[in-house]
């Protein structure tokens, strides 16, 4: 009899099962290496059903029997797609709404979805409620990159609120999971420190407003099962391209499933929907490598410069700036020294700084004149088109520094216009380097600001290249613009950012900018549609730059991430100081008349060889070799392509006495392959010391056995090219 039974059960198990499998709606997006599929489950709602390496075409999708559920658990509740607050699942969810009626709760059914090429569109709705979310995934094959974001709007007669809104969410079955996170301070951007993620929450999250990427930059990775590794197992590398508050959530719920959601921050951003207005959150950006993170890091970077990079493609220029040198010190007759200076140098273009504007408030330093961007008489008599006129006479191309979101509370524009600024009223103000931002929210203000650029240009159309810096983070958050919506502000400010920047690049789109935030107080895919590069920090010391040019090497292609020699850290020799910026967009920023003949050759050296291998250097196969974070020395290699060409850079930090050098074996490289082995860039004079310089190894070689690479030398360093025969 018990036997009879067991095997009722048994049947009508696999009926329910099967008529699940043969009701659920399945719907796969693809990369060439990563699958997701969902599915809509008899509830009529969207569910991951999987999300790993692609599967092969027979593999029996239909079989998936709602992943995430637990048959001994309570409740049964599997990977919803975008799940909403107040219904069954106990977690975090990616969606909350106030109804006019006051009702929290939604429950989102699946319509119907779409497929445009790599585009998934799916269609949610509330049955009850005409609340409509769209879920976009767009996969990027070859890059292995997909990303999704969300649409919402209602047609509700009263006042929709909504207090959650993920860009979008993934879950993971695995036994482990290891977050890599980055971040900390002005001056030490991108330093990375790995946890072991348990049961419950952690978020990385940002709401500095404007400096959002200061203190947590918007990149994670996780290893799955086991610590994230350059070479092997599989991880999630993810980012959101949001120039702005952000978090990303990483749950570990009673079942061990990680579930990953990223989207705007949403403290302090209860936002007020109109009727009819699509809500867009921004783009939630993944990769998943099963080759641990070199392969990770090139589909980003790939990906980066195809899809996302303003002129990801294209060429980038060397410069000469005069911040670190001058900073506020400058007249017309230095610039026009300066100018000689870049020219020696054979730099492409002359980048002139903070400085250049103000009149009533003349910006001699940084507690004035910001917001009053005219050319500051006394400075630059002749005004700028003379000044850019001289700076072009010397074959250069000219670039001017503008901080166009800000102003001292010392300027006429401050005067003028107190409802532009953020500011509390009838409190006490913050100010972080005595100034404050403007309300972007305000379309007045975006006129403005689109002003300072196009007032600019106007004047002086030959203007090559812009740096907009942003120095402060939103404090004494009020909008006088925003009135009631104050919850609208943070998100508004955003959009009105990138209204501003879409008017520039329509009107202007030779005009190349990079992006600057005191450093890499901002350093987000959002902004990076519109900027050409960015400043990874303003801390150049050489050593410290190994480490946040590390970090950002994961995500960013090295031609957006820009790398200034300068006078930082004097103990440091010219050439250890070059060679670390030199796999990135190589600048100077120092007072060149200070250096010796050799070392200004030696400058001069770096900026040929760095055009004549740009081609490696901008390639997106990086290798890290030695991380810096293993002791005293960080050796990288960038590849070409066709694997015929490589350069490795190897730096030596602070060695111990008499430490163990090992050889270092190169990556991605082709074993049957000949390659010329060659030392480059020594100083003038200087012969390689290297016992292999100039001879030929087959790839099997340098991958197995390696090169003597390391010395124990204090912050020495050594750049190695290597070149196919046949
Ligand atoms: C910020 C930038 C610097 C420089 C100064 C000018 O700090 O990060 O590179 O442009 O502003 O005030």
């Amino acid at each position: 009899m018990r036997k009879f039974f067991l095997l009722t059960y048994i049947l009508l198990l696999l009926t329910v099962i099967n008529s699940v499998a043969v009701n659920a709606q399945t719907i796969n997006i693809t990369t060439n290496r990563t699958q997701l599929v969902l599915q809509v489950k008899e509830n009529g709602r969207l569910y991951q059903a999987y999300l790993g390496a692609r599967l092969s075409e027979t593999t029996e999708l239909s079989q998936i029997y709602m992943p995430g559920t637990t048959l001994t658990s309570s409740q049964i509740t599997g990977f919803e797609a975008y799940p909403v607050m107040g219904t069954e699942d106990y977690y975090e969810p990616a969606f909350e709404i106030l109804h006019a009626d006051g009702n929290p709760v939604s429950v989102l059914k699946f319509q119907s979805f779409e497929q445009n090429g790599n585009e998934t569109i799916f269609r949610l709705k509330d049955e009850l409620y005409p609340i409509h979310v769209t879920l976009h995934y767009v996969a990027y094959p070859e890059e292995n990159i997909i990303k999704q974001w969300a649409d919402i709007y209602h047609e509700e007669k009263g006042e929709v609120c909504i207090s959650r809104y993920a860009s979008g969410m993934l879950y993971f079955e695995s036994h482990n999971y290891y977050l890599m996170q980055f971040g900390n301070d002005w001056g030490k951007e991108m330093q990375m420190k790995e946890t072991k993620l348990e049961y419950g929450k952690k978020m990385l999250d940002t709401r500095l407003g404007t400096r959002s990427a200061l203190i947590t930059p918007p990149f994670f990775m996780v290893g799955l099962d086991e610590p994230v590794n350059e070479n092997h197992g599989e991880v999630l590398m993810g980012t959101i391209a949001w120039t702005g508050n952000y978090r990303m959530t990483f749950e570990v719920d009673h079942n061990n499933c990680l579930r990953v959601i990223a989207g705007i921050n949403p403290d302090a951003s209860r936002y007020r929907l109109k009727k009819n207005e699509v809500f867009r959150t921004p783009e939630f950006i993944f990769t998943l490598s099963q080759n641990g993170t070199a392969q990770g890091s090139h589909d980003m970077q790939q990906w980066a410069m195809r899809q996302q990079l303003y002129k990801g493609q294209d060429d980038r220029q060397t410069l000469l700036n005069n911040w670190e040198n001058t900073y506020f010190r400058f007249d017309e007759e230095k610039l026009q020294q300066l100018f000689n200076e870049a020219k020696n140098l054979g730099v492409d273009l002359f980048l002139l700084d903070d400085g250049w504007f103000g009149n009533k408030y003349p910006r001699n330093n940084d507690r004035q004149g910001l917001g009053d961007w005219e050319v500051m008489e006394k400075k630059l008599p002749h005004g700028l088109t003379f000044t850019i006129r001289q700076c072009e006479e010397q074959g250069l191309g000219f670039g001017i520094w503008i901080e166009p979101e800000m102003v001292n509370p010392k300027s006429e524009l401050y005067e003028q216009h107190r409802d532009w600024v953020i500011e509390l009223p009838d409190r006490e103000t913050y100010y972080s380097r005595h100034q404050l931002v403007l309300d972007l929210s305000n379309p007045k203000v975006q006129e403005f600001v689109f002003g300072v650029v196009d007032g600019l240009m106007t004047q002086c159309p030959t203007i090559r290249y812009i740096k907009w810096d942003c120095n402060s983070p939103m404090t004494n958050v009020y909008s006088h613009y925003e009135g009631r919506n104050q919850g609208n502000l943070f998100i508004d400010y955003t959009r009105g950012l990138y209204n501003i920047l879409d008017r520039i690049q329509l009107k202007y789109p030779d005009l190349t900018m990079m992006l600057c935030s005191s450093g890499g107080g901002r350093s987000d895919f959002g902004a990076l549609k519109y900027f050409t590069e960015f400043w990874c920090s303003d801390n150049t010391d050489p050593i410290e730059r190994l480490f946040i040019q590390w970090g950002f090497s994961y995500f960013m292609p090295a031609k957006a991430m820009c790398s200034h020699v300068t006078a930082w850290n004097k103990k440091a020799d010219i050439k250890f100081r070059t060679d670390v910026c030199f796999p990135y967009k190589l600048g100077f920023d120092l007072d060149l008349k200070k250096l010796t003949d050799d070392e200004r050759t030696y400058c001069r050296q770096a900026v040929c060889e760095w055009k004549r291998l740009k081609h490696i250097l901008f390639s997106p196969t990086i290798h890290r070799l030695i991380s810096p974070y293993q002791g005293n020395h960080c050796v990288l290699q960038r590849t070409d392509k066709d694997r015929s060409h490589a350069l490795v850079f190897a730096y030596d930090l602070h060695p111990r006495f008499r430490e163990s050098l090992q050889p270092v074996k190169l990556q991605g490289l082709n074993p049957d392959a000949l390659y010329e082995v060659k030392e480059i860039m020594l100083m003038p004079g200087e012969k390689s010391r290297l016992s292999f310089q100039g001879k030929t190894f087959s790839g099997d070689y340098l991958m197995h056995i390696g090169l003597p690479l390391l010395t124990s030398n204090d912050m020495s360093s050594r750049i190695i090219e290597i070149e196919k025969l046949f």
